[in-house]
């Protein structure tokens, strides 16, 4: 047997580096769908507007029990049956949300006992949109430096019970969906770049756009207090967007994420079997091809179904893809991702 010793092990006399793969993914939408005609019953909007300005037919909301640990617990429990793993094997839980629990601790604490685990890390990352690609850029460094073994990674979030269900929040409420999606993390003896694994993470943020997409209270921010009456009555506990500064960023960003990624890897979009892009607006990720010269069957798209379902989208986009045979082993996989923050980040993965 060969022994891990961090970041190098031996294998018949041949190095090769320790790398991480997804060796197991699983999702979760609640069963409640509301369409755009049910959220023309409640605001001022249409079925027609959402359609052709995001793409968006439907999406998912939770019943007032469903808490967001209940929504990564689903998640996480697929991805472990999907991996053939049981939660034991687990070293550390990382749960990427904007719609936690609690103000603290964080949700991963609380899906950590859901799980019957006891006493492994459990982090919680709040980059929003792009908190999938932190949350596995992280398991990827704690694998690759030995520290773990077993990384699940979530993303879950419940967005219903937190919009604006009123004419004032239309330009935001029809975006988003509840759900979660998770991936199974392990280490792996990577050859070559043929080798199942991840290949490369890229990182980015600028805290200059933080106020084009933001909940402003509650928060220590305040003078007056983490959450006030005056607060609620300008609506400070709701999101408030920026939408064209957001879409403008969303295009240039990705794209140039997607860039990093391949330079990182000597490779050309040609050599990309299959693209997942954040799934905010499908009119973004249309950009985003185009400007790249990616071909339309090669994005993978989810908005049509779930909305923007934030740190969420990724994975369940890669559990669709999984279940309706898509994404096959051995393919390059791009993966690209922008949001609240602003934070940006990609991935080039070997399937
Ligand atoms: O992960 C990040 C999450 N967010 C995003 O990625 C959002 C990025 N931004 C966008 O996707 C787009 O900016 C939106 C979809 C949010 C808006 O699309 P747009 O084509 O930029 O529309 P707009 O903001 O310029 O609004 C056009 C009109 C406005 O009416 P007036 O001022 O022209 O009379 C809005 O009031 O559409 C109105 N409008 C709506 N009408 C019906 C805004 N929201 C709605 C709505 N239903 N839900």
């Amino acid at each position: 047997m060969p022994t891990m010793t961090g970041l190098m092990t031996r294998r018949s006399g041949v190095t090769v580096a320790v790398r991480s793969k997804i060796i197991g993914v699983g999702g979760f939408v609640p069963p409640r769908v509301v369409t755009n005609d049910d959220l023309a019953q409640l605001m001022d909007t249409s079925n027609e507007w959402i359609v052709e300005r995001t793409g968006i037919r439907q999406r998912h909301w939770v019943d007032p029990e469903t808490t967001t640990s209940d929504l990564a617990l689903e998640a996480a429990n697929a991805a472990l049956a999907s991996a053939g793993i049981a939660n034991e094997d687990v070293d550390m839980l990382i749960v990427a949300t904007l719609s936690s629990d609690h103000f603290f601790p964080g949700t991963a604490c609380f899906l950590q006992t859901k799980m019957g685990l006891s006493e492994i890390p459990a982090l919680d990352i709040r980059q929003q949109c792009t908190g999938f690609v932190y949350a596995a850029s992280i398991a990827d460094q704690f694998i690759r430096s030995g520290m773990c073994r077993t990384v699940l990674v979530i993303g879950a979030e419940i967005h219903s019970k937190g919009l604006d269900i009123s004419d004032g929040g239309r330009d935001v409420t029809v975006l988003f969906g509840d759900g979660a999606g998770a991936v199974v993390v392990e280490a792996t003896e990577a050859g070559t770049s043929s080798d199942p694994q991840i290949l490369s993470t890229h990182l980015h943020a600028d805290g200059t756009g933080a106020k084009d997409l933001w909940v402003p209270s509650p928060g220590m921010a305040f003078t007056d207090g983490l959450v006030t009456h005056a607060h609620l009555e300008r609506g400070d506990q709701y999101p408030q967007m920026n939408g064209r500064s957001v879409y403008v960023n969303a295009v240039k960003r990705m794209s140039e994420g997607i860039r990093e990624a391949l330079e990182a890897n000597n490779v050309t979009i040609d050599d990309v079997d299959l693209f997942f892009f954040h799934q905010a607006n499908l009119r973004i990720n249309e950009a985003v091809a185009q400007r790249l010269g990616i071909p339309a069957e090669k994005v993978y798209n989810t908005i049509h179904k779930y909305g923007n379902t934030t740190a969420a989208t990724i994975p369940l986009g890669m559990r669709d893809a999984v279940e309706d045979g898509t994404l096959q082993p051995g393919m390059l996989v791009a993966v690209a991702a922008f949001g609240g923050g602003f934070t940006w980040g990609s991935m080039l993965l070997r399937w």
